[in-house]
């Protein structure tokens, strides 16, 4: 698995206020989408893409498209939706499918209790977005769900993780093609699965439930 943890001073300022218990919901919304987009950046630089030769006014010359099957980005929800508009701006051309995670009652694990994704993601690289990379679980359930259907790599872009998470996610995913983007890998998780320092739930910030 390759990790990689934005190094760059606006991301580090835009998670700072983000973490402030004093910002508004519609402050942390905006600030997530600009964070995501920031993120998307090092998230897409294994896109596919092929050659293309266009003219330009002046000359013929040669660029790149992105390569069909279109990359495919999927929030998880709900806090995942928040996510969503800064990965479109970066990736206009992405599909988008979604994966609702609710933990089993009786096994305790977490299970998909909505999807709506292409039946096959065979040949599809995928985006999976998701604030707060905590204990891993719906993470990992997440990326197995996209494996089972076919896709051959996948990147998850989170703002927070929490060591322990992110270990979790290595240890379930060894030998696949799994990449993780995050803002910040904080200290650790408190008894009640919430990553310190963190930011609080990112659903409720994001839609004000609090
Ligand atoms: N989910 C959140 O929204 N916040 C945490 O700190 C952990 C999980």
């Amino acid at each position: 698995m390759r990790v990689h943890v934005a190094d760059h001073p606006l991301v580090t300022h835009k998670l700072t206020v983000l973490r402030d218990r004093t910002t508004s919901s519609p402050t942390f919304r905006a600030l997530t989408s600009e964070l995501v987009t920031l993120l998307a950046y090092e998230a897409t630089r294994s896109v596919r893409t092929v050659p293309v030769v266009i003219d330009t006014p002046v000359a013929r010359t040669e660029g790149v498209a992105i390569a069909d099957p279109k990359p495919i980005v999927v929030p998880i929800l709900r806090a995942g939706l928040g996510m969503l508009e800064g990965m479109t701006t970066l990736l206009p051309s992405a599909e988008v499918g979604f994966l609702g995670m609710v933990r089993d009652e009786e096994t305790l694990e977490p299970a998909v209790y909505a999807e709506r994704l292409p039946a096959d993601l065979h040949d599809r690289q995928c985006f999976v977005i998701d604030p707060m990379l905590a204990t891993g679980g719906s993470l990992i359930a997440a990326i197995e769900y996209l494996f089972d259907r076919g896709a051959v790599d996948v990147t998850a872009v989170c703002l927070l993780a929490a060591p322990e998470g992110l270990e979790a996610v290595e240890r379930a995913t060894a030998g696949r093609e799994v990449t993780v983007v995050l803002g910040a890998l904080d200290e650790r998780l408190n008894e009640r699965g919430y990553i310190v320092p963190g930011l609080g739930d990112a659903g409720d910030r994001l839609y004000g439930t609090v």
